[in-house]
Parts: structure tokens; C-alpha cells; sequence
């Protein structure tokens, strides 16, 4: 692993050693309090964040390194000098760069010009790394394993939902893509993660009824209007209010958990009902994206 800007390049065996270092961090974080140690990293961000921001900066510091905060005021990167110079200058004094970014090809970018790992913290196509952080959530709430897991995306076929595919489809879970009409993931990412599944015993279906959902470990949602989608709610509600997240669907599904990468927008993906309830694993993935991530700048930094 050289970058991490998508799981799609990853094996099963990597993306395993990932979630089950994160929990060993996780267990035993001061045995890796030194992991980082004069390292320092730059995270940058072209969107907001709450959790990602707070869960490198924190999560670099518990691992002895040093996280250098580069905010939206930058506005997006190649406005203010190309991404060719950024990445040039940043890779003379930091050790990996973690980028938030309007489009894949910026990530492309900083990898091609820089000589320094790069880390996608969410882009217009994947979240890889809040995939790994509910992939590890997954599988503690499963005792440990991913054998036989199963998962119902329902929402709009965004990023979140790309890598949630691949990540599944490499680790051999059961995802299940549940969106309105018009609204299904991208095809080639979908023919991708097929693919990847194929070879490892996972399986992606895509489905615009939410009763494919049944007999799924957890429903998962994300905001149906994503950062930077023009889309208005209003509109969207209309569109979507079917694949709400409520009471009805848990019992009728049978679903035991719901996540959500979140922030979540209470009332209009999902109802407070199922947020607030026992089944909800909100929480324990949001702590988990520091985990998740301190195993994969571990894994890309101390080789
Ligand atoms: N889930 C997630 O990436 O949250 P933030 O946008 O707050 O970082
Ligand atoms: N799909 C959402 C995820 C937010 C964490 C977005 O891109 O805004």
C-alpha cells in the first residue's frame, strides 16, 4: 500500500489487517504511542468536517505525530497555485497528506506531483476511510468476524455508498444498494465492486425496494444531499421519503443495527426513533474513524 486513496487497489488480507490493527489501537493505544513519532502530517480540507478533522488531528497525536491543519480559507486546491506546486512544496516537510476534496482527480493529482503517501478523507467519488471505520464496527458488534455479514445502503448512490461496495464486496460481505430510481450508484464503480466480489465471496445487489433489505445485519444510511450537490432537500424529500428509516422498516427488515456515517439529519433519512436507538451504532463508528485511520497511516508509514 502506497497511497490510500480508494480500497478498490487493496486485498481482502490488507483491508483485514487494517480493521483488526485498528483494534489493537484501539485495546492498547499506548503501544503505539510512538508509532508517529516526528512525523508530521498535513490535512487539508476543500469541504467541512467535524469527525474527520477531529479524528486525524486527535488520532496523529495519540500516535506521537503531528497534524498540520490546512482549512477551506485555502479554498480549493489548484486555485491559489497548481496542485502540482502544492504537492511539491507539502512533500520538502510533511510525511503523508490527508485531503478532503471536491474531485477525485486532485487526490490523482498529489500522489502524481508529490513523493509523500496520500490519504482520500473523502472525495466526490469514495470515502474509503469511513468505510474501514464501519467495516471495523461491523465486525466488533459480530463477534469479531465479517463471516456471512450483510448490509443495506439506502439513500442516494453517493460516495459513501461507492466504498462501502468496494470495501464489502472485497471483504466478502453481503451489500445491498437500495435507492430511488435515477438516484443508483455509479455503474462503473457498481461493475467494479461485482467484479471484486466475484473473487472473494462478497455480493453487491442494487434494488429501488426497501424490502430487498430483509434479513440484513444493518441498514446504513447517509444525508441525501450530499457537499457540493446542488440538489435542493425540498425536492429530494419528495423523491426519497420512501426510503426513509424508521421503526417500520427495523421491525419489518428485521435489521438488529442501523449506522450512519453522519451527520445525520434527523427526521429526513432516518427518524430520532432510530438514531437514539439501541441498534444504532452511530456513535461507535464515529469513534472508530480515529482507529480506522491511525491503522492506515500506520500501515502506509511505518513499513
Ligand atoms: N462522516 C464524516 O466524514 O463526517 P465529517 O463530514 O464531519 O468529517
Ligand atoms: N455523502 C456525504 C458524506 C458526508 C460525510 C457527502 O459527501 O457530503
Amino acid at each position: 500500500m502506497q497511497n490510500f486513496l480508494s480500497v478498490k487497489t487493496c486485498s481482502k488480507q490488507e483491508l483485514m489487517n487494517i480493521i483488526k490493527l485498528a483494534c489493537d489501537f484501539k485495546a492498547n493505544p499506548g503501544k503505539y504511542s510512538q508509532a508517529l513519532a516526528g512525523k508530521s502530517i498535513a490535512t487539508i480540507y476543500e469541504k467541512p468536517s467535524l469527525r474527520t478533522r477531529v479524528s486525524f488531528d486527535v488520532g496523529i497525536a495519540k500516535l506521537g505525530g503531528h497534524a498540520v491543519y490546512l482549512d477551506q480559507q485555502n479554498g480549493a486546491l489548484g486555485q491559489r497555485e497548481s496542485v502540482k506546486d502544492f504537492a511539491l512544496n507539502l512533500s520538502r516537510w510533511v510525511d503523508a497528506i490527508v485531503a478532503r476534496v471536491f474531485d477525485h482527480r486532485t487526490l490523482e493529482e498529489l500522489v502524481e506531483f508529490g513523493s509523500v503517501p496520500v490519504v482520500n478523507s473523502l472525495c466526490n467519488l469514495y470515502h474509503p476511510c469511513q468505510a474501514m471505520a464501519d467495516y471495523q464496527t461491523l465486525y466488533e458488534v459480530r463477534g469479531n468476524s465479517l463471516d456471512g455479514a450483510s448490509i443495506a445502503y439506502i439513500g442516494d448512490g453517493n460516495n459513501v455508498s461507492h466504498s462501502l461496495m468496494l470495501a464489502g464486496a472485497i471483504l466478502g460481505v453481503d451489500v445491498r444498494v437500495i435507492t430511488p430510481l435515477g438516484y443508483s450508484p455509479d455503474a462503473q464503480i457498481y461493475e467494479e465492486a461485482k467484479h471484486l466480489a466475484a473473487q472473494n465471496g462478497g455480493s453487491i445487489t442494487l434494488s429501488h425496494d426497501v424490502s430487498h433489505a430483509k434479513g440484513v445485519d444493518a441498514i446504513y444510511n447517509d444525508t441525501w444531499v450530499s457537499m457540493g450537490d446542488s440538489k435542493s432537500l425540498e425536492d429530494i424529500q419528495k423523491i426519497f421519503k420512501p426510503y426513509q428509516t424508521n421503526g417500520k422498516l427495523m421491525t419489518d427488515t428485521g435489521a438488529k443495527y442501523f449506522m450512519h456515517c453522519q451527520p445525520v439529519y434527523r427526521g429526513i433519512e432516518a427518524t430520532d426513533e432510530v438514531v437514539d436507538s439501541e441498534g444504532s451504532l452511530l456513535m461507535q463508528q464515529a469513534e472508530n474513524r480515529m482507529h480506522a485511520q491511525n491503522a492506515i497511516l500506520m500501515t502506509l508509514l511505518c513499513k
